[in-house]
């Protein structure tokens, strides 16, 4: 058997001007397919004597792995190559999307961003609650409304009805007397939960407290503050109602409206000078310091701030409602 002495040298060369992986795979099937010269080869050795037999075998093989290994490395080349010119480096980098604050998380802080330069402290409240401080320590009288089964969800562990959901982040008010040293510049932002469910109304929502206890407070610095926050907030000059209002633990109380649009008056939140009896239950002396107090809900803000108007979309989870607010 005659085997040709350049076939490796013209393998190389024919190797190197392939442009493409069909080009290779073409070449490959010449040199190793089943016509190629060495695979044909095994076929004739069975004509040969057995001594020429088993030495051609070995020359075939020999051949055969060479091929092999040539072939393996040149693919290696030919797909590093068309890889590299189908990445144009020029180009701008994909944009990808990487995720976003929900719009609630955005509401909340910007309404943080205009008071934390006061100097509002940002507190984290306990979503789940004693009643001592989610009523009582309120000045909320044993039968009020609010404490009711139908308003409330109550936690059957422990005593009974000992734990509940809080219902607002009023409660953060108290927590923050009884740990904090005065003057108190504070904002608890956190989700709250009641028993309620429309258009308007959800069983979790989320609240920011605001409250301030100091010397010289009182209910003209609240409404300053209040006014100045609600322009900040929607970017423009509004007008703001603040309507006498009943809060058990302010005294006075008062819902504030804005003009929004069409729509006429709308509620935003509450707010009043803090209780005596509740500046008296965290062992505050009331001849010395006074408090103000606000709450608002900041689903409702969101809604009036991004025009929605369900706010049941803020927490179906549907992408295509969420991705608009992504910046
Ligand atoms: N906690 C009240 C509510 O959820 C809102 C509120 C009203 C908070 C007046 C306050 C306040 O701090 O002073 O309806």
């Amino acid at each position: 058997m005659q085997i040709p002495q350049d076939l490796i040298d013209t393998a190389k060369l024919k190797l190197k001007s392939v442009q493409s992986e069909a080009e290779f795979f073409q070449l490959r099937s010449q040199y190793l397919g089943k016509k190629s010269f060495v695979i044909s080869s095994f076929a004739e050795l069975k004509s040969l004597d057995p001594d020429s037999k088993v030495a051609a075998a070995k020359e075939l093989n020999i051949l055969k792995s060479k091929l092999n290994h040539l072939f393996e490395v040149a693919l290696e080349g030919i797909q590093a190559k068309t890889d590299v010119s189908l990445l144009d480096t020029t180009l701008p980098a994909d944009p990808y999307f990487v995720g976003a604050e929900h719009p609630i998380a955005e509401i909340s802080q910007r309404v943080i961003n205009y008071f934390s330069p006061l100097n509002y402290q940002v507190f984290s409240g306990n979503e789940i609650e004693t009643d001592f401080f989610n009523f009582e320590a309120l000045n909320f009288p044993e039968n009020h409304p609010a404490r009711q089964m139908h308003d409330t969800f109550y936690l059957n562990a422990g005593k009974k009805s000992e734990y509940l959901l809080r219902t607002h982040t009023s409660n953060s008010q108290i927590h923050a007397m009884l740990r904090e040293p005065l003057p108190l510049y504070m904002l608890s932002p956190g989700r709250v939960y009641r028993c309620d469910s429309d258009t308007t109304h959800l069983p979790m929502f989320t609240q920011i407290e605001g409250l301030v206890v100091d010397e010289d407070v009182n209910f003209g610095d609240l409404k300053g503050i209040i006014i100045n926050f609600l322009e900040y907030f929607f970017n423009e000059k509004m007008e703001v109602r603040f309507r006498p209002s009943y809060f058990p633990f302010t005294e006075p109380s008062a819902e504030v409206d804005i003009k929004f649009g069409d729509n006429g008056w709308l509620e935003v939140l509450g707010c009043g000078m803090v209780h005596p009896n509740v500046l008296k239950g965290c062992n505050i002396d009331t001849q010395k310091y006074r408090g103000f107090a606000f709450g608002m809900g900041i689903e409702r803000l969101a809604m009036l701030y991004y025009g929605v108007d369900d706010i049941r979309d803020f927490y179906a989870s549907n992408l295509d409602f969420l991705n608009q607010f992504s910046s």
